[in-house]
């Protein structure tokens, strides 16, 4: 029986940490500021957005909101992030997505000055994860590291299994498993025997977006698993990419949805907005 990787405890235990350094800056005179940015109304991104508040709140960063209109033009959004751009308050830049049709993503994250871009999208940013030398961190797969850490997972010499190759978490992950001297394979929908490819691996980090993707006999026995899925099964219940149940049974370690990967990706970002501030100081 696996034991379970909780997001709660190991976030709280952040948490406490980043409340210390957003003390220590206070001390000195310098503040911590977030701004976010959501545009339209995805009942979705709004809980998001609650959370990163409630999170800066946690802390003792200031976070300032901007709820702007479905309508906002992409103009209006880049005269916005200007102003946030060359705002000294403003520590961090959090622009929600998805965005609405009319606004193109990639220009307005593009827009987003690297040094306040703590989601770590800007190409800038990504390229930095990419050769391994970086301020801001990718907040999921950071968190899903820094779980490994508080676990004491050793990830040098293993073989690391990312199903899925997102810019926001199947590539950056497997940078950072690599970083750690991890022996990394990303496998995606068209990657051909897939279940010989996980069954391979040490470390099985599951980020496909399907529910009850990765049966039990897709697993290798004593297998770290991690499952970033957050979908809804047929009842509406939130569940990840992993039939829990079955594979908790195989695996040494395992992720649960809710309570694993989803808690720490806020703590990240609250740790990049705390490092953005820090290089201020
Ligand atoms: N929408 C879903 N996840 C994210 C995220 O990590 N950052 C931003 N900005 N939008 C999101």
């Amino acid at each position: 029986m696996a034991e379970i990787i909780s997001g709660k405890v190991v976030s709280a235990a952040k948490r406490e940490e980043l409340k210390e350094r957003v003390k220590a800056l206070n001390e000195k005179g310098i503040s911590t500021g977030l701004a976010v940015i959501i545009v339209g109304n995805n009942s979705a991104s709004r809980v998001y957005v609650n959370n990163k508040k409630k999170g800066c709140e946690e802390i003792g960063v200031t976070s300032f909101e901007y709820a702007l209109s479905e309508e906002t033009t992409e103009a209006e959004l880049l005269t916005l992030i200007n102003e946030l751009n060359n705002d000294d308050r403003v520590d961090g830049i959090l622009c929600q997505l998805p965005l609405p049709k009319h606004i193109d993503e990639k220009v307005i994250l593009n827009f987003i000055d690297p040094a306040k871009d703590v989601d770590a999208f800007h190409p800038v940013n990504v390229g930095h994860i990419m050769i391994g030398d970086f301020t801001f961190l990718p907040c999921t797969p950071a968190g899903i590291m820094e779980m490994l850490k508080f676990y004491n997972i050793s990830v040098s010499g293993k073989k690391c299994v990312v199903i899925g190759r997102s810019n926001i978490v199947g590539k950056p992950m497997a940078m950072l498993l690599l970083k750690e001297n991890g022996t990394v394979e990303i496998c995606h929908s068209r990657t051909a025997n897939l279940k010989e490819e996980t069954l391979s691996a040490d470390i099985l980090v599951a980020a496909v977006g399907i529910a009850d993707f990765v049966t039990a006999d897709m697993v290798k026995e004593g297998a770290v698993v991690i499952d970033v899925g957050m979908n809804r099964n047929a009842e509406g219940k939130l569940c990840g990419d992993v039939c829990f149940d079955e594979v908790e049974k195989k695996a040494s370690f395992i992720t649960p949805v809710p309570g694993g990967v989803g808690p720490m990706t806020i703590t990240m970002l609250l740790e990049n907005t705390v490092r953005s501030a820090e290089a201020k100081a």
